[in-house]
């Protein structure tokens, strides 16, 4: 595996190469990016993964310098996959000038949910996204559904810019007791691991409580939602928002729509001790 932090060296190895796929990280890699890897080597040749932590997606109160930088064992992980280039730039190579253009998506989708408590958090991500494609100009890009909002909106980017990749969709892929694999489950303490699964079975009631719903109109959307809160808060969660949602533009469901079968999903961002984890559900 090559591993190039130069932009221009970036272009000179990719030169030529019209079927390259990509898959954008911030390192710490676990299976669940693992798995990105395989999909994108399913869907073009060669496979370009690229590990920045990106400053522009983070709040000032946010875990950009505790963020876990593990950059060894991340290079082992991706030569084991026949990744052909890693392209990790510093911030230096990636933002020599400030970065002051910046890709501001529409408020009805970034500053929702997870734009709601992290402000800013995707104008950083298209930011960052819109230049490492700039960067490596692959024919298709790697997103995992565990960030769901993320994957949208930068669906949604590449639409309205009529960027030149395909978006392919990657399933979240599980710990054996259901918790989403991510970064930020290393931070949890082992009590708090026991308990992180406690956010997927949340949601798997939500989805039971919404399907019974559609059968008999016991109760709205907006109160499954609120009891939901309730049960995490009292198991002592901190939960910023669980949602029902329309998977075609995140705005909030119906019961009109469910009733008319509109495709839903249940989206949740909440906070175990200092640990903040999302996950989601389609329905
Ligand atoms: O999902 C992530 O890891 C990041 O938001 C991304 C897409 C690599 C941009 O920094």
């Amino acid at each position: 595996m090559k591993i190039i932090s130069d932009i221009q060296e970036l272009r000179d190895h990719l030169r030529g190469q019209n079927r390259a796929s990509f898959v954008p990280t911030m390192g710490n890699l676990h299976e669940g990016h693992l798995s990105l890897m395989r999909l994108a080597r399913q869907h073009g040749d060669p496979v370009v993964a690229s590990i920045f932590v990106n400053r522009l997606q983070f709040g000032p109160n946010d875990d950009f310098d505790s963020y876990p930088r593990t950059m060894q064992a991340d290079i082992e992980k991706l030569e084991k996959e026949g990744v052909y280039i890693l392209f990790a730039p510093t911030e230096r190579d990636l933002y020599p000038q400030p970065q002051e253009y910046r890709v501001d998506p529409p408020q009805q989708l970034g500053d929702i949910l997870e734009g709601e408590f992290r402000p800013g958090f995707f104008k950083g991500v298209c930011t960052v996204v819109l230049k490492l494609f700039s960067c490596v100009e692959p024919k298709v890009a790697v997103f995992g559904k565990k960030d769901y909002q993320q994957l949208m909106i930068i669906r949604q980017m590449a639409k309205q810019f009529a960027l030149p990749v395909s978006i392919v969709p990657a399933e979240t892929i599980r710990a054996d007791d259901g918790l989403a694999l991510s970064s930020r489950n290393g931070y949890l303490s082992v009590e708090e691991r026991a308990e992180a699964p406690e956010l997927q079975r949340t949601l798997q009631n939500v989805r039971d409580q919404v399907l019974q719903l559609k059968e008999a109109n016991t109760q709205s959307l907006s109160e499954i939602e609120k009891k939901a809160v309730a049960t995490l808060t009292g198991r002592g969660w901190n939960p910023d928002y669980i949602a029902i949602r329309k998977q075609s533009d995140l705005a909030p469901a119906s019961n009109e729509g469910l009733q008319a079968g509109e495709p839903l999903v249940i989206l949740t961002a909440a906070k175990i001790g200092q640990t903040r984890l999302i996950d989601n559900l389609e329905i």
